[in-house]
């Protein structure tokens, strides 16, 4: 089975997709893995990055998102398979990456997502609210290594459902005050989770992202997240740190075709940081 790891921070904006992504690009070309990418988030953004607008509407139409998979349970329809909403080789790299596949969202999720929780829990089938996606998934996640969860900023159902049938989470922070005041309930609500559920999920660690050097105030900030490291007091902090840079914004634009990782990277920043960030995050998974 893979190592499934959900992308969460409670805090919008801290780079979640965005790494996601690069991760799941490096996964497959760099390390020859197999790499499922779920799309959790309604906002439909790590979908929009890797298979680009027009493909998303036709999906959309037909049904073929995650959206569906919610909405059939609750319209008691059977419209998504997960076989044909997973779609093979995603990426702006190259034409698409051989062994990146995707799991898309819809921005039509946002209106549902308030109303999962009325999803009926069948006396005979062991279907609730949270088990929805491990249920559609079930016959599929033993194809890939790696699965990369993409999470909305919130622990909602929709959230809960990626949880449930993840080992490890990583939390991407911005080095600031309000990116990283959520840490600490994060891991307990996760803890809590594990507990209630009989799932293991634990922490990778915490990722510093758009680190700029210049400000005292990020390097304070990751000094203070070393010393809640040492104390131990939250989790992990990953050595790499992801700089700020103009490229990690423009790479997530679908219709700027690159034809390698240098391509959309560059060869120093943020190409090494992003590498780096792969190769610790394998090497937890696999400790
Ligand atoms: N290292 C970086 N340097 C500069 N900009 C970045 C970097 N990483 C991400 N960004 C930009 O920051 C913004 C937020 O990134 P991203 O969408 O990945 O965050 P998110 O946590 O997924 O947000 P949301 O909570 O809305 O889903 C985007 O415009 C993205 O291009
Ligand atoms: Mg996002």
């Amino acid at each position: 089975m893979p190592e499934v790891i959900s992308i969460i921070n409670l805090k919008g904006g801290v780079g979640k997709t965005t790494i996601t992504i690069a991760l799941g690009e490096i996964m497959a070309l760099n390390h020859g893995l197999k790499v499922l990418i779920i799309d959790l988030d309604p906002q439909t953004n790590a979908t929009v990055a890797l298979i680009g607008e027009d493909i998303w509407v036709k999906r959309n139409i037909r049904g073929q998102t995650l959206m569906q998979l919610f909405r059939d349970k609750m319209e008691n329809t059977d419209i998504f398979s997960a076989e044909e909403a997973i779609i093979k080789n995603v990426s702006n790299i190259g034409g698409g990456i051989n062994g990146l596949d995707l799991l898309p969202s819809s921005l039509d999720l946002i209106d549902l997502q308030d109303l999962i929780i009325n999803i009926p829990v069948s006396r005979f089938l062991p279907l609730k609210p949270v088990t929805v996606l491990a249920e559609a998934l079930v016959n599929h996640l033993s194809h890939y290594d790696v699965v990369l969860i993409d999470c909305p900023p919130n622990l909602g159902l929709i959230t809960q459902n990626g949880l449930i049938i993840s080992q490890h989470y990583l939390i991407p922070v911005i080095p600031d005050v309000l990116s990283t005041y959520g840490i600490p309930q994060i891991v307990s609500r996760l803890g809590r989770l594990s507990n209630s559920t009989g799932i293991t999920i634990s922490p990778l660690g915490v990722v510093a992202n758009k680190y700029r050097k210049q400000n005292i105030y990020h390097t304070n900030q990751i000094n203070l997240l070393k010393l809640r490291e040492a104390e131990g007091g939250y989790c992990r902090l990953f050595n790499t740190i992801i700089p700020e840079t103009s490229r990690a914004a423009t790479a997530m634009d679908y219709t700027a075709k690159c034809m390698n990782l240098h391509h959309k990277y560059g060869y120093e920043i943020p190409y090494k940081a992003y590498t780096a960030l792969t190769e610790e995050v394998l090497e937890y998974v696999q400790a």
